[in-house]
């Protein structure tokens, strides 16, 4: 059974390959209007969504199939009345194919080890494989080949969006640095990292941790940013948290030190005047847009690749 867990379960070649097929699919839409006639979409959310839900409820439309939206607060397993094991027995004699927004990775994974039908991760405290997909098909349309570009992400960095830029990037020989504070609570998952390092060293690109803003986003193509404040974080660590992210803040001075034609990328939601300032969210260089559409067409081409139909 194959799965899309982290963006680390597919190869370097199978996550390209993915992207040029979505490239094809978001040409050419009406080729798939019927790929998956008659096939249904399980949408499980621990935690809110704008854009995870409506991208694959939108892309199962557009595939001829069905999405259910599931939120766990009116389930069973949400009540605690059910084990993970039985939920993923049960809903694999319904539907042929799941996404699931958790908040613990490790329940994605035991999910997985059970379901008889193939589980896409929307997003866990570990990985948001689904996002950088959408990420990576962005710049590449605004830059061209991805081999060689530079990505620098500022922020909160013990951050699944994080994560998974630097797993996807390196796979794709892109080289990463990552400018967050010097405390393990706001660093990248030192296994994430690095494995990241690992594979950057692989496909030719790399991978690094800077404490200065300035410093990391030298000459960057792509300046990419992530809310400080997850949906998993308590809303009383506001302020602590301006505190600690205040000199990563993405603003004038920031993509000013970047290349001159960089892009802004965000994965949203964004708080103005926090993570970013609103001069650069809502200015020339900002892609958010784009790259909030792109999860559709991303994903619609993860979901035909998963769901084995032909990618021609
Ligand atoms: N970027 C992203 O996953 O957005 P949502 O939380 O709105 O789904
Ligand atoms: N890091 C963010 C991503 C939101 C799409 C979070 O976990 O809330």
């Amino acid at each position: 059974m194959r799965h899309l867990l982290t963006l680390d379960d597919w190869t370097p070649a199978q996550v390209a390959s993915v992207l040029a097929f979505a490239t094809r699919v978001k040409k050419q839409p009406a080729a798939y209007a019927d790929a998956l006639r008659q096939r249904t979409l399980l949408m499980i959310f621990e935690k809110p969504s704008l854009r995870t839900r409506l991208s694959f409820e939108t892309g199962m439309t557009q595939l001829g199939g069905h999405a259910i939206y599931y939120d766990t607060s009116t389930s069973p397993m949400g009540a605690g009345k059910e084990t993970l094991h039985d939920t993923a027995q049960t809903f694999s004699r319904y539907v042929d194919i799941v996404m699931a927004r958790l908040f613990k990775h490790s329940d994605l994974e035991e999910m997985a080890r059970h379901s008889r039908v193939p589980i896409i991760n929307a997003l866990t405290d570990l990985a948001h494989p689904c996002q950088i997909l959408a990420d990576l098909l962005t710049i590449q349309e605004k830059k061209g080949a991805l081999p060689g570009l530079k990505l620098t992400y500022l922020g909160d960095s013990l951050n699944n969006v994080t994560h998974s830029l630097m797993i996807g990037c390196a796979m794709t020989g892109m080289r990463v640095a990552v400018g967050c504070p010097a405390d393990p609570a706001a660093m990248p998952h030192p296994d994430v990292l690095a494995r990241a390092q690992a594979l950057a060293a692989e496909q030719g690109g790399e991978v690094v941790v800077a404490h200065d803003a300035l410093e990391a986003v030298a000459d960057a193509d792509v300046v990419y940013t992530d809310s400080w404040m997850s949906y998993h974080i308590p809303k009383d660590q506001l302020e602590a948290r301006v505190q600690l992210f205040m000199p990563y803040q993405v603003n004038a001075e920031c993509m000013q030190a970047a290349a001159p034609e960089a892009i802004f990328m965000n994965c949203l939601p964004a708080m103005r005047g926090y993570e970013q300032t609103a001069d650069v969210i809502d200015g020339p260089q900002s892609v958010v847009f784009d790259q909030a559409e792109n999860r559709l067409h991303a994903q619609k081409a993860v979901l035909l690749e998963l769901l084995g139909v032909a990618s021609e």
